[in-house]
Parts: structure tokens; sequence; C-alpha cells
């Protein structure tokens, strides 16, 4: 039995690649990395994008927000250059090009549904988005969605129930194990699977509270292999990784979401 849980691709091969490109995601299959992680948020035009930040300037040649942006203003920018000259003409995928992807690969993935400050409705059309995308993935593909926003994953348990949903957290101020309790009454409300805690303040007693009220438990982002043994004495399902390549090949190949 290897000493580390399944590993996920933290925004694809993150540190080897432009984060939430298609060359990061590409990457997985050459490095027999099986699962990774993106996100998901919205345009003003209705384009389910992928990208992290709510803003464009720290990973396109662009400025500013999407919200107010169609996908046309999309194509034009660059979203590998910053990264590296190697990977210029990246640009930000739409969301039905990461599921084609994932198709065409055999690659499984965590698609984090970003807290969206797009407005009301928007955020409505990006739940509802996703669902009908999804319709898409091959049925042997394993998905899981997260968010750090439960109102967001109550409307993926509404538009598409049968995928599994997983809870984000990060800690607070304040006892580590009230916060693991309110968690998990978060994730009970929510019907969820899963449990994505933060790394820093996880003790094994709190994973073991996650564990015994019967979820799964995916912690980001871990790029220390020592911790990454301890989560996995600990019994987490899986770490979510900025240096998928790192890990042993038995770790990349594991499929945490099948
Ligand atoms: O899904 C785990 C992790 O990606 C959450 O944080 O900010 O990297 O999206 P962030
Ligand atoms: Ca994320």
């Amino acid at each position: 039995m290897s000493v580390y849980s399944p590993i996920v691709a933290h925004r694809g091969m993150s540190s080897l690649a432009p984060e939430n490109t298609i060359a990061a995601f590409a990457a997985c299959v050459e490095h027999g990395v099986a699962s990774f992680e993106f996100d998901v948020d919205i345009m003003g035009d209705g384009t389910l994008i992928v990208i992290h930040d709510n803003t464009l300037d720290r990973t396109t040649t662009g400025t500013g927000g999407y919200y107010d942006k169609s996908f046309s203003d999309l194509r034009r920018l660059d979203a590998g250059a910053w990264f590296s000259p190697t990977y210029r003409f990246e640009r930000v995928p739409e969301l039905a090009s990461v599921i084609e992807l994932m198709n065409r690969t055999g690659l499984d993935a965590n698609l984090e549904i970003k807290p969206s400050t797009s407005g009301h409705e928007m955020r409505q059309s990006l739940v509802e988005g996703v669902a009908v995308s999804l319709r898409e993935l091959n049925s042997e593909r394993g998905i899981i969605i997260s968010s750090f926003d439960p109102q967001l994953l109550a409307g993926v348990k509404e538009h598409a129930p049968h995928i599994p949903r997983a809870c984000l957290f990060d800690w607070q101020d304040g006892p580590e194990l009230e916060q693991v309790d309110s968690w998990i009454d978060i994730a009970r409300h929510l019907d969820a699977r899963a449990i994505h805690p933060g790394e820093s303040r996880l003790t094994r007693q709190a994973v073991q509270r996650m564990l015994e009220a019967g979820f799964e438990v995916n912690v980001w982002t871990v790029n220390d292999l020592h911790r990454a043994a301890e989560l996995a004495e600990w019994g987490v399902h899986s770490v979510i990784t900025d240096v998928a390549q790192d890990f042993p090949a038995e770790s990349r190949a594991a499929r945490p979401f099948a």
C-alpha cells in the first residue's frame, strides 16, 4: 500500500504549465496523473469559463473583471505567456472544452464552482450551465463538484442531484473542532459526499470526526510530501497538490472521484 493517498492536480499540473489551461490538464496524461481540479465561473454573455480569479490581470494579457465581457473578448487574450513563453497562445478555456478533454483522455476531475460575485441571475445561470454542460461528460468519468459557496452547491443538488458534491472550507479564527462540526452540519444539509478542508490547521482528530460522520476528506493544497504522508496515515481520501509530478506513480494513477 502506498504511503500517500490518491492525488489530484490542483488547477492541472500548475507548477509545470499555466494553471487552468488545456495545456495544464493535458500534462496530467503525460505524467500519469488521473485526476485534476479546476475552477469555473461565468462571463457576461453566459459562457462558462475556467479561471481562478474574478479578474483577468494575473493569468491573462487582459485586465479587469469578466462579468461584463463576452467570450469573443476573451479569445484574443493570452493565458499562458505570464507563466512561460513556451505557453504563449494558450487561451482561457470554456468548460465545454475541458469536458471534451476529459472524454477524450479518460481524466477524472474535481470541478470547483467559484463563489461568483456576478449577481443572482448569473449565479443561477452558472449552476444551471454546469449541470447542462456535464450532460456531455461520459458516464465512466469520475467527477465531483465542490464550492466554498453552499448556495451554489444547493443549486447543484437541485439541478444535477446525481453528481456528487463536496463542501470546501478554509479555517477561520476560533477552535478547530467547532468549525469542523459546523462544516459537518452544512455538508449533511447539502447531502454532500465529501468535505474539502484547507490543509493548514487540520489535525488527526478533525479528520477522524469528518470520516466518522461519513464524509470523504479531500485536502487542499498539499505540496509537502511529509505532510501528505501524514494525512494519508490519518485516512484522508485524497490530496489536491500543485506538485503532482513529485508523487509516486501509484498515487498519481489512483482515481479518488471514480
Ligand atoms: O479546491 C481546492 C482549492 O482549489 C481551493 O482553493 O483558491 O485554489 O481555488 P483555490
Ligand atoms: Ca480551486
